[in-house]
């Protein structure tokens, strides 16, 4: 083994650097972009969520998940972030592109404006009796793929853990592989179907749940999965309560 040996070999076990992101509670400033993130991610929900009155119910605590970088020093292997200055440097004509490109991004995120933090996800939970229930979990569509939706979903088992939850439980869709797939990493298991569940199309709902998360088989589980996810993606700030 040479010296260039040695540097790849010490790269290839250095985990990533962590990203710009953060997950917290949603808060006032976030209602208009949960209200985009939710549009892009069920489109045909009907009627859309009232997020302002899930922040003020007593049973409700959505989780968001933020980006913290700015364009100016924006993370690349990201998708973009608008440009939050008007003036763009290289000239009229690349300056008149950009501000078109900025327009179109705007228009598909009307509420997000220079200096907030982008809004990629969310998660839902309702806490009754001595479950959590996800009531939705989404990621705008150009940031799927990139382990935020898991990352979305380890700060609300966390969360249920802290709260003292028994179990977490949720629904999905029959035809919701990709989302199954996740919760099966999760150890979610089928527990029962809700016939024509979903109105838009009378699909039925699958029920799954995991074991009970306060078994410290489960929470071992969690914490492997949690250093496989950091392995792969970096480590990331969760603030669940
Ligand atoms: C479901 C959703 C939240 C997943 O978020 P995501 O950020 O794209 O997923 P991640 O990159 O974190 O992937 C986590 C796991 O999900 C599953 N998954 C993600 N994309 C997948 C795909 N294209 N095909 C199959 N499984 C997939 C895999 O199990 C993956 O783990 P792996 O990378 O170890 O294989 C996201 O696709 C979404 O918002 N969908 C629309 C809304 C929705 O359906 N919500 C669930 C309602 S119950």
């Amino acid at each position: 083994m040479d010296a260039s040996d040695t540097v790849s070999a010490a790269r290839r076990h250095s985990p990533p650097r962590a990203r710009p992101f953060v997950v917290r509670s949603l808060e006032e400033r976030d209602l208009g972009q949960a209200a985009e993130v939710e549009k892009d991610a069920f489109p045909t929900l009907f009627p859309p969520t009232s997020f302002r009155r899930e922040l003020r119910s007593r049973i409700a605590r959505y989780l968001v998940l933020a980006r913290t970088d700015h364009a100016d020093s924006a993370d690349p292997s990201l998708p973009p972030l608008p440009n939050s200055g008007e003036r763009a440097r290289g000239g009229p004509l690349f300056g008149r592109l950009m501000n078109g490109a900025r327009q179109v991004w705007r228009n598909r995120n009307p509420s997000w404006k220079p200096g907030d933090e982008l809004i990629a996800g969310f998660v839902g939970l309702w806490y009754v009796v001595d479950e959590a229930h996800v009531v939705a979990i989404g990621v705008r569509s150009e940031y799927r793929g990139l382990g935020l939706g898991e990352l979305l979903l380890i700060a609300a088992i966390e969360q249920a853990m802290a709260m003292e939850s028994r179990a977490v439980t949720l629904e999905v869709r029959v035809s919701n592989h990709v989302a199954q797939n996740l919760y099966r990493k999760y150890e979610f298991t089928e527990r029962g179907r809700r016939k024509g569940y979903y109105t838009d199309n009378r699909e039925d709902a699958l029920i799954m749940t995991t074991k009970p998360i306060g078994d410290a088989g489960y929470r071992e589980r969690l914490n492997e999965l949690i250093a496989q996810h950091e392995d792969r993606w970096g480590p990331s700030e969760r603030r669940t309560l």
